[in-house]
């Protein structure tokens, strides 16, 4: 199967949320990246449920929903109602990862792990067992537009290493930094989800550019 594209909305002109979903399904990706921060986990505050609830209706793509947020636990009812498929909260977080993971599948939601570029890989793996996807931030989580971090791309390396040994069927997405000039390294270190905000959003052809970062142009 080739490489999921996740383009960011938060790279997109928020005025026109509308037109912007539309954009990410006209180019072909396969998911719509929805990053909600809540000025505490992270500095920035973007969006959150009944946003995302507005936006449902105009695609049947999968909604990629990172919850950058302190407390995820007392949230996933209302993100699943609003109409999430996936959901990544970090590790990092205060709530009990178990909970939180149950918690989004009994609201039949697919649980994604997130991990921060200071986080070791072996904080996820006692939940693997439990989760559908693991996603690696390639830059600090908060804001778009950074570079990303050459050093997580080991992190993605020991991991896929270990999924392809003992979990083959979960997704190993990345966040942050991702363009269409080192896409492919990205992939070639493992990652079969590629999340892209700014390289999307200003890319003269999104199609062009979904198709660049699959690695397939
Ligand atoms: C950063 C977010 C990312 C970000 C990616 O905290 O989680 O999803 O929007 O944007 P780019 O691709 O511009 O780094
Ligand atoms: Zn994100």
């Amino acid at each position: 199967m080739s490489v999921r594209i996740s383009p960011s909305l938060l790279a997109a002109d928020f005025a026109h949320l509308d037109k912007e979903v539309q954009k990410i399904e006209q180019a072909g990706a396969d998911a719509v990246h929805l990053d909600v921060m809540d000025g505490l986990f992270v500095p920035n505050i973007t969006f959150g449920a009944p946003v995302i609830k507005c936006l449902r209706p105009l695609t049947k793509l999968t909604f990629d929903v990172h919850l950058m947020i302190t407390h995820p636990l007392a949230y996933i009812e209302d993100f699943a109602r609003a109409g999430a498929d996936i959901i990544s909260f970090h590790v990092e977080s205060s709530d009990d990862p178990v909970q939180v993971i149950e918690k989004i599948r009994e609201q039949g939601c697919t649980p994604f792990l997130a991990l921060s570029p200071e986080t070791p890989a072996d904080a996820v793996l006692p939940f693997l067992d439990r989760i559908c996807g693991l996603m690696v931030m390639t830059v600090h989580p908060g804001r778009g537009g950074q570079t990303l971090i050459p050093q997580t791309l080991d992190k993605v390396r020991l991991l896929r290493k270990k999924l392809d040994k003992d979990y083959p069927s979960l997704t190993l997405e990345t966040d942050g930094g991702i363009t269409l000039s080192n896409a492919s390294e990205v992939i070639a270190a493992g990652s079969d989800m590629l999340v892209a905000g700014t390289a999307f959003f200003r890319a003269d052809d999104p199609a062009e550019a979904v198709k660049r970062l699959r690695g397939e142009n």
